[in-house]
């Protein structure tokens, strides 16, 4: 964001090369702006604002001090990055205090929410920054043409996610943030946004789901409960979520993109939910695992047509083989009806069950069966499932993938 006024040194045209000299000397110009046209057909100089009580005006050239209204940013201010921005401003800021563990400790990127940026847990750590106060987040967002400033911690481990966020600059942590067309507003300093699911996200929003009743056991923030209504055609969701802030930022999202009458929200543990009997299809989006959710997505299928679970769960397994393109993201699998079968013939190019891991699709079958048997003790018949798909959503640590698995779930026909 650039100042609405600058500071000036106004003089005589003939004199103004001169002027710029001695200015650059004493190092008081500022290189940000433009020179500027000034009344009387005189040149304005802009001059850096910290640094007014430094200037003497030359008694060898007529001069005043004057003040430039909405300056206009140099070619050179204008050609730089961000990150270049920002550490010209710091390095202003701390003038003969700057130093090498300080240029270090300037980040070079940032998480950008609206007129917030959200600075990485490791930036601006070093001492000397503490002595600045609030002038280091002002110029921050002033580099960085924001308003408000905010610094990350850990993710606690809390079972509620919640962010470790410390609003630096601004008051209050609400922003709003656009992706796949869909408004997700939130607090950052209560709720977080995980970036690392926009693929699954994006897979999700593409699901044919037109006049489907979904149950999202995990929605947090509403990350797939709104691209299922918003995109996936979603008649209804029964979003679960235990965490009141995330409750109601998914009750502002909600409202915000026109679907709070598609969307009853239960707060509260989604293992005691009540509903029975009324999903189409069940999201549970939960790493390291889902598992604690089984019982309660079975209960909730549709008891006599079945539907689709999309089962999160954190995978471990070896390094990829190297003739198989294992880390590419998506693998297709084949079913299993009643009994686990093995995906289509191994080799081909085209054959998706190529890419599926060994460990990848032993967790597929096992979970399908676990999920069969829930099912055949719940409604004391049998019931198949088929794995329609596994998708590596992303690495979360070395030879540990996210994965989802769409499990087809139909009661088995009598025989
Ligand atoms: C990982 S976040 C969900 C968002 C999305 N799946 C993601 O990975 O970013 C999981 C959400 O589930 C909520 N949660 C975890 N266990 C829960 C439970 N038993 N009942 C209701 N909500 C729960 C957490 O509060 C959190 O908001």
């Amino acid at each position: 964001m650039e100042a609405a006024e600058v500071p000036a040194v106004a003089t005589e045209r003939r004199f103004a090369q001169r002027l710029r000299e001695r200015l650059e000397e004493e190092r008081l110009l500022d290189g940000r702006y433009r020179l500027q046209r000034a009344p009387g057909g005189r040149v304005a100089l802009p001059v850096l604002e910290e640094k007014l009580s430094q200037l003497c005006l030359p008694p060898e050239m007529p001069c005043e001090l004057l003040r430039i209204q909405e300056p206009v940013p140099s070619r050179a201010a204008r050609r730089r990055t961000p990150a270049r921005r920002l550490r010209d401003e710091l390095r202003r800021l701390l003038g003969a205090g700057w130093s090498a563990e300080l240029e270090r400790d300037v980040p070079h990127a940032w998480q950008r929410h609206g007129d917030m940026v959200l600075l990485s847990e490791d930036s601006f750590r070093a001492a000397p920054w503490d002595r600045l106060g609030s002038a280091l987040w002002q110029a921050v967002a002033s580099a960085l043409g924001a308003r408000r400033v905010a610094r990350r911690g850990r993710v606690m481990p809390d079972g509620m996610r919640t962010p470790s966020v410390t609003l630096l600059l601004g008051q209050h942590g609400w922003v709003e943030h656009v992706d796949n067309g869909i408004r997700y507003t939130f607090d950052v300093t209560k709720c977080m946004f995980s970036p690392g699911n926009i693929t699954e996200k994006l897979r999700v929003a593409s699901l044919p789901c037109s006049g489907e009743v979904l149950v999202d056991l995990y929605a947090g923030i509403g990350y797939f409960t709104l691209p299922f209504l918003v995109h996936a055609g979603a008649a209804f969701v029964h979003a679960c979520e235990w965490n009141s802030h995330a409750v109601e930022a998914l009750h502002r999202s909600l409202v915000l993109n026109g679907v709070r009458d598609r969307c009853r929200i239960h707060s509260g543990d989604s293992r005691q939910l009540q509903l029975r009997d009324v999903a189409d299809r069940v999201n549970l989006g939960l790493i390291p695992s889902s598992e604690e959710g089984w019982p309660v997505a079975c209960r909730v299928l549709k008891k006599d047509t079945g539907g689709v679970l999309h089962i999160h769960h954190n995978v471990e397994a070896g390094p990829a083989p190297a003739q198989l393109p294992a880390e590419r993201g998506s693998a297709g699998a084949a079913s299993s009806a009643g009994e686990a079968r093995r995906p289509t013939e191994p080799g081909g190019e085209d054959t998706p069950g190529a890419r599926l891991r060994p460990e990848w699709r032993s967790w597929a079958e096992g979970t399908a069966a676990r999920i069969r048997g829930l099912l055949a003790e719940l409604h004391g018949r049998p019931w198949r499932t088929s794995v329609l798909h596994v998708e590596a959503v992303k690495s979360y640590a070395p030879h540990v993938h996210h994965l989802v698995l769409d499990l087809e779930c139909r009661p088995a026909p009598p025989v």
